[in-house]
Parts: structure tokens; C-alpha cells; sequence
């Protein structure tokens, strides 16, 4: 499967041209599911139509997904709580619900629910050609795109702790007889080990659609929004994420295009076409080199 990203500011056209894209490549016949991650969904305003979670399918080849992230975030949150109730019994010592009640306010939540869906509709949707992915806004979807290299090493080291803490456990089992210890030492029996590797295995594979997809930051034609380009360019190169070129949206003049072209050395394309309103019929006419990606 191929994926496409769309993200910038808010308000350049993210979700429109990421309908667009989508429409556009199920009509060629590519199996495409169009998703927006983002909280204030707007693919049903732009379809004119009730999309929702469970999703529908426009055209033959064309699904549409607006999954209820609050949803995903408060699913995540209790997987957490039995994961942190069968896994770490001392932990009851503490109050968990007072522990869970932080952790929904906690940096990365969000983030962490945003990737665990993202993984679970690939994979229910592998036989796919192309998932196009309507992005949140700057801030958070820079955020999201991070997370799997920050979590890789976090993971490394957790592992690599658990590993120690079971070989201690081993020295002490030796010590007092292994009939009488009641704790696991093995990597396969340690139920914490194994959920640890279940969760590097995820974030490989969350890490490798990342570095695989094809991000399109969206910019409108003013000095702002080239600013953020300018950042999102930047922060999308020192995760070496792949960025074809960027999209001036609602370029009105050939003037603007001379400008556009100096963002950080990034190829523009523009999107003249679209001087007014966009419908959907005037979908055909527009000469999209994106369906080359
Ligand atoms: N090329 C264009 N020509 C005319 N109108 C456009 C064009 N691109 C987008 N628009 C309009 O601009 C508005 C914002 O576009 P859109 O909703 O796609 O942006 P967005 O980046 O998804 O915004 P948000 O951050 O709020 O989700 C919409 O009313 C849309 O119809
Ligand atoms: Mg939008």
C-alpha cells in the first residue's frame, strides 16, 4: 500500500485536496481509503454527506473514514488500564484511577491513540493501493510523525532494562530454588517482556509506513503560511521523511508562483485550477501530477 499525507496550517485545504487526490486515484482504479485524523473532521462537508467512523464507500474504489479519535483516545486509555492491571500487580498499591485520570491529560496521549489507529486500519485494510491521510493541524500531526523514532528508543531501553531486572531475578531464583519463586525469568514467560515486544513490533511497523509515505505539506500563497512550510519542512527533514514537493494552494497569479518556489528549496506545485469553489465534477479536468506518486 502507498500513503499519501496532507498537512499544514489550518485552513490551507488539507482536506480538500486530499479529497481530491483520493477521488481522483479511485478513479484511475486504485483501491483508496481516504481518512482524516484529524478531531474536527470535514471530508463529510466536503462529500456533502455523513461519513463517521464505521466510514463509506463513494465510488467503487473510494472509502472514506472520519474515525471518532475521543473514541480511539479512551479505548487506548483502557487498554492501558488492564495492560497496567495484569502486568504490574503493585502497581494497586497506588490509586490507578487516580493514575489514569492524569495520564488522559498527559502529553502524547493523543498522539499514541492517533498512531494505534492509524496501525489498526492498515492492517484491516492491507489489500488496499493507497491510504490518503487528512492530517491535523501543524502542531500535532508533527507530533504524530515523531513518536515512532521517540518511542523506538524508549522501547530499546525499557527492554533492555526488563532484560536486566529478569536476570536478577534468575541469580536470585538460582539462590532461594525455582520451585519456590513465584516470578517469571523467562523473556517468553515475562508477560511484561512480551508486551513490550508486542509494542516494538507495532512501532516498527508504524516507523516504517512513516519513512515510506509521501508527505505533501499544503501552503496558501502568504508570507504565514510559507513561514510554517518552512518549519514543517525542516522538522520533516531531520526525520529524513519523504516530501516530494509542497502544494500552493488558491494561487491566484503567475506573480505568486515566482515566490513559491524558494520554500526551502522544495519543488511547488500550484493548484491554479482551483480559482473558485471546487466541485466535483470538475474533477476530471485537473492535470494532477500527484497521481504519478
Ligand atoms: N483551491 C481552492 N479554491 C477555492 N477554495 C478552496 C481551495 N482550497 C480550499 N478551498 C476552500 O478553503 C476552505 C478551507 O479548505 P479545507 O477545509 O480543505 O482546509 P483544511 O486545511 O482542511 O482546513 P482545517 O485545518 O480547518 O481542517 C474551504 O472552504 C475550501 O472549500
Ligand atoms: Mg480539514
Amino acid at each position: 500500500m502507498k500513503y499519501i499525507f496532507f498537512m499544514g496550517k489550518g485552513g490551507v485545504g488539507k482536506s480538500t485536496l486530499s479529497s481530491l487526490i483520493a477521488y481522483k486515484l479511485a478513479k484511475r482504479g486504485e483501491k483508496t481509503v481516504l481518512i482524516s485524523l484529524d478531531f474536527a473532521h470535514n471530508l463529510g462537508d466536503i462529500f456533502n454527506m455523513k461519513i463517521g467512523n464505521k466510514g463509506v464507500r463513494l465510488e467503487e474504489h473510494l472509502d472514506i473514514f472520519e474515525p471518532d479519535i475521543d473514541r480511539w483516545v479512551e479505548e487506548y486509555l483502557r487498554n492501558t488500564r488492564v495492560l497496567i492491571k495484569e502486568n504490574y500487580k503493585y502497581v494497586s498499591v497506588f490509586n490507578l484511577d487516580n493514575m489514569l485520570n492524569l495520564m488522559k491529560n498527559s502529553p502524547g496521549i493523543e498522539e499514541y491513540a492517533i498512531l494505534h489507529l492509524l496501525y489498526e486500519k492498515t492492517k484491516a485494510l492491507a489489500d488496499m493501493d493507497y491510504l490518503v491521510v487528512d492530517m491535523p493541524p501543524t502542531a500535532l500531526a508533527l507530533r504524530i510523525f515523531a513518536l515512532p523514532f521517540i518511542t523506538r528508543e524508549w522501547l530499546k531501553t525499557l527492554l533492555k532494562l526488563r532484560k536486566e531486572i529478569l536476570v536478577k531475578r534468575e541469580r536470585i531464583a538460582n539462590v532461594h530454588g525455582k520451585e519456590k519463586f513465584d516470578f517469571a525469568v523467562d523473556e517468553h514467560e515475562d508477560k511484561v517482556y512480551r508486551n513490550l515486544k508486542e509494542q516494538e513490533e507495532e512501532n516498527a511497523f508504524l516507523l516504517k509506513l512513516i519513512q515510506g509515505a509521501n508527505i505533501i505539506p499544503v501552503t496558501l500563497p502568504v508570507q504565514l503560511s510559507f513561514k510554517e512550510t518552512e518549519r514543517i519542512l525542516k522538522k520533516l527533514s531531520e526525520f529524513k521523511l519523504n516530501v516530494p514537493f509542497v502544494i500552493v494552494n488558491r494561487v491566484k497569479n503567475d506573480e505568486w508562483k515566482k515566490g513559491c518556489v524558494c520554500i526551502e528549496d522544495k519543488e511547488v506545485k500550484t493548484f491554479d485550477d482551483f480559482e473558485r469553489e471546487i466541485k466535483f465534477q470538475d474533477f476530471d479536468n485537473i492535470d494532477s501530477e500527484i497521481l504519478q506518486l
